[in-house]
């Protein structure tokens, strides 16, 4: 869904508007008809959205303004206020926009001053809260995605989705954690849905819903697994990495839960009380009797880059290598599923971004090993070769992981018509065809002729 520029609040003109009232604001005496010149203009932008009874909500995420969590189409750049997201609410008065153009100007990055909140509060600004994003969370409720999958799951896959369900659920109520569930929840995940290709293909390919904690937690526990299967990791070691990583954000279940629900940035307070799951959810753990010792600790590190910084601060210790694996996992699984603002990566391009961060925040060698373990077009990937045949991904070849084996489908994308090994070449050694993209999962409409691929 996209608002386009016919919609009669335009919120980059609105920011172009800000920016100019900010900019007035700086250059001008206070009263110079400059300021309120830019001032009127602002109001009468803001009115013109906030007259039908809506607040006005502006997010800019990568690039893009949305409004009310709807992206927006427009040309050219967007105005930078050193904030993401506005929010201003239908009794805004027009001192409360000037007061945030003259806020706006003060902003420093970065800085440990005042928070933006605080200082509005302190000029009586009441309809209007500003924030910055937290990038790469699984915070957002859906708004604009389902909850869960909507497709029919694989039988295993949907239990074990069940199970972390209930064990999230019983926690956010206050009890205690179920060490059945979580130890049943371990072996289900270790020995069926890590070997059955209909759960990985759901897990690993881009997902059409919101992932709500425990689907993330499921999702993150089985990429965990298959990363340190391909580290060669013992059988003990990958239980006691699968309990870890099932577990890494239980904190989440101690946040408010208006928090977890607010859509768009948040601001430095709220981030701070966000960025607690970790340390809360050490604190829940470390408490549990039958756990494994490394539990708490990736709770509580999985945030934490290999060069020390993220959160919580521990000073310069580098995270344990389970912690390190979790974070690589968290952030794979966090980008191929839909957020309210955005829609979900595909893995090929999750992959790269993982390249990206290696070094700096990920530990290079093991962002290696999950893109060796899923490659770029894991199975069960709907993906489009450069001769235009749309095929599902049936199983990879180690040795060339950008060129997988893959059933081809009809046009009508109701058939399967064989396989196709795309690491096939010509007598000349060119390869006989590339995958150029992946489809979104929904491309195929027959779950059922999905399975039976798969199942094959
Ligand atoms: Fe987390
Ligand atoms: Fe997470």
């Amino acid at each position: 869904m996209t608002a386009t520029v016919d919609t009669p609040a335009n919120p980059r003109r609105i920011l172009k508007a800000l920016a100019a009232l900010r900019t007035a604001t700086g250059a001008y005496p206070a009263g110079h008809p400059m300021i309120a010149e830019k001032l009127r203009e602002v109001n009468e932008a803001v009115q013109l959205h906030i007259r039908s009874g809506e607040p006005l909500r502006i997010d800019t995420i990568h690039g893009v303004v949305h409004l009310n969590g709807v992206p927006f189409e427009g040309e050219g750049e967007v105005a930078g206020l050193g904030v993401d997201s506005i929010h201003i609410g239908t009794r805004v008065r027009v001192e409360e926009l000037q007061a945030l153009a003259e806020i706006l100007w003060q902003l420093k990055p970065d800085t440990a001053d005042e928070p933006v909140s605080a200082t509005l509060a302190r000029r009586q600004v009441q309809n209007i809260t500003v924030g910055r994003l937290v990038p790469l969370d699984t915070r957002w409720r859906a708004e604009q995605w389902p909850d869960r999958p909507e497709t029919t799951l694989d039988p295993d896959y949907e239990e074990s989705i069940t199970l972390a369900q209930q064990t999230f659920e019983q926690l956010s109520e206050g009890r205690a954690l179920d060490l059945v569930t979580v130890r049943d929840l371990v072996q289900l995940l270790m020995c069926r849905v890590a070997s059955s290709h209909a759960a990985l293909a759901q897990i690993l390919s881009v997902k059409q819903y919101e992932n709500l904690t425990y689907c993330h937690s499921v999702n993150v526990a089985v990429l965990s697994l298959l990363l340190g299967r391909q580290l060669q990791l013992e059988d003990d070691a990958l239980m006691a990495l699968v309990e870890a990583a099932l577990l890494h954000d239980v904190g989440k279940t101690r946040i408010p839960i208006d928090l977890v629900k607010k859509p768009g940035a948040l601001d430095k307070r709220e981030r701070r009380i966000m960025e607690a799951h970790t340390t809360l959810g050490a604190q829940i753990l470390v408490q549990v009797d039958g756990l494994r010792p490394l539990t708490p600790l990736v709770a509580l590190e999985h945030h934490r880059s290999v060069t020390g910084r993220g959160y919580p601060d521990l000073g310069t210790s580098v995270p344990h290598v389970f912690s390190q694996i979790v974070s690589v996992a968290d952030i794979y699984e966090a980008v191929t599923g839909a957020r309210s603002y955005q829609a979900p990566t595909p893995p090929e391009r999750a992959c790269l971004l993982l390249a990206r961060l290696a070094g700096d925040k990920l530990n290079a060698a093991l962002v290696k090993a999950l893109v060796g373990a899923i490659t770029f077009f894991p199975i069960g990937s709907v993906v489009r070769t450069s001769l235009d045949e749309v095929g599902i991904v049936i199983r990879t070849n180690a040795r060339d992981p950008l060129h997988p084996v893959m059933a081809l489908l009809d046009e009508a994308m109701e058939t399967a018509l064989g396989e196709v090994d795309t690491s096939d070449r010509d007598v000349s050694g060119a390869y006989r065809r590339h995958i150029r993209e992946t489809l979104l999962p929904d491309t195929v409409r027959s779950s059922e002729l999905m399975r039976s691929i798969l199942a094959s």
